[in-house]
């Protein structure tokens, strides 16, 4: 089955075609990052403006570049949100489009399950091996933990319950004064900084056990910039500092939900932050269990992963229909028993 994946929640124009959930035929992504740069963060209207510019090449190139005929592609799935309501209306609208002149069926896809799916294209391992698996997706939008039964089944075991762990990466990036978005810079500031220098407040400790938080870390790191002479350390050693408890609290929450779904068989991360080297060592050193990270083209927003999250969607018949206020609905997937 040829799914074609459309995506456009935030500041990537994404289309991928995909067959049965797991052969990505092309994907191709338009980002969008060096015209938000200028401004150190994502302008909504500029980001849906961009889409209008992008969309309708990027199909025709999908289509040359794999010699697909569009008659041959079976559905057309396409994010339904969360995102930018302006920019997903782009996306929404073509697809709406192109399913109403082929006749063939209009899959709606939450952005945020889809990107588990980011971390499965293409692994070969079945599905029996990897399910129940705790899942984890850490972008700039959302720092979720799910326990998941099957490709489709979301019970959420944990959140943060302010920034988002990319967006303490940026919002920290920008008062190091590092390019935008800071996420990937403070990584790399973070690999010469020297441990044990900066103190950093160890976040939801004694708090509720299975959620997060990354305000009092974006607190703590500007006050240790502040003191930086005084204290004689560099921004290095904050970075460092920062880095170490923002990845470290997710570890630390996983090994949580370990305790409370003891039949997990795997690990699973995704999300723009599964990018980062210091997170993938941190989880693949500290749990026993396989972890599975997407590659890094299929970390970030993409085609792809709507697509395939699409196909398992269909085989179950399953729809999560249109979320119009474009917001996550935590209560809907929630864990009962927390
Ligand atoms: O998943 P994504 O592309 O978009 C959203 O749906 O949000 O994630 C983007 C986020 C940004 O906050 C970016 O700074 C962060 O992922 N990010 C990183 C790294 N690469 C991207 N954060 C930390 N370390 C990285 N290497
Ligand atoms: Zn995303």
């Amino acid at each position: 089955m040829l799914i074609l994946g459309v995506e456009s929640s935030c500041d990537e124009t994404a289309l991928a075609l995909v067959k049965d959930g797991k052969k990505v035929l092309a994907s191709l992504i338009a980002s969008q990052t060096d015209i938000h740069a200028k401004w150190g963060g994502v302008i909504p209207e500029i980001a849906a403006r961009e889409h209008l510019v992008a969309i309708r090449e990027m199909y025709q190139q999908l289509l040359r570049e794999t010699s697909t005929n569009p008659q041959h592609i079976d559905a057309i799935a396409v994010t339904q949100g969360p995102g930018l309501i302006g920019c997903l209306l782009v996306g929404a609208s073509f697809a709406k489009g192109l399913s109403q002149s082929s006749g063939k069926p209009l899959i709606p896809v939450n952005h945020v399950h889809a990107h588990v799916h980011g971390a499965l294209l293409g692994i070969d391992v079945p599905f029996d091996q990897i399910f129940p698996t705790l899942a984890l997706v850490v972008s700039g939008g959302h720092t979720n933990l799910y326990y998941m039964r099957s490709p489709i089944e979301f019970e959420l075991l944990a959140h943060t319950i302010d920034d988002a762990c990319g967006e303490s990466f940026d919002k920290v990036g920008k008062m190091m004064g590092l390019p935008y978005p800071g996420g990937p810079h403070v990584e790399t500031l973070a690999r010469s900084g020297k441990p044990g220098l900066v103190p950093m407040p160890r976040m939801m400790e004694r708090k509720n056990q299975l959620l997060l938080s990354y305000s009092g870390l974006k607190t703590a790191v500007s006050h240790a910039l502040r003191d930086m002479e005084k204290n004689h350390y560099r921004k290095e050693d904050v970075a460092h500092a920062f880095q170490e408890e923002a990845l470290g609290q997710i570890v630390r929450k996983l090994a949580a939900a370990r305790t409370i779904r003891p039949d997990s068989k795997s690990v699973i991360v995704a999300g723009g932050v599964a990018s980062n080297t210091r997170f993938r060592a941190l989880i693949a050193g500290q749990f026993s269990l396989p972890a599975y990270f997407p590659p890094l083209k299929y970390c970030s927003d993409n085609g792809a992963m709507i697509a395939a999250m699409a196909y398992y969607q269909g085989q179950a018949s399953l729809s999560p229909g249109w979320d119009v206020y474009s917001r996550y609905p935590f209560e809907r997937f929630l864990a009962k028993d927390l």
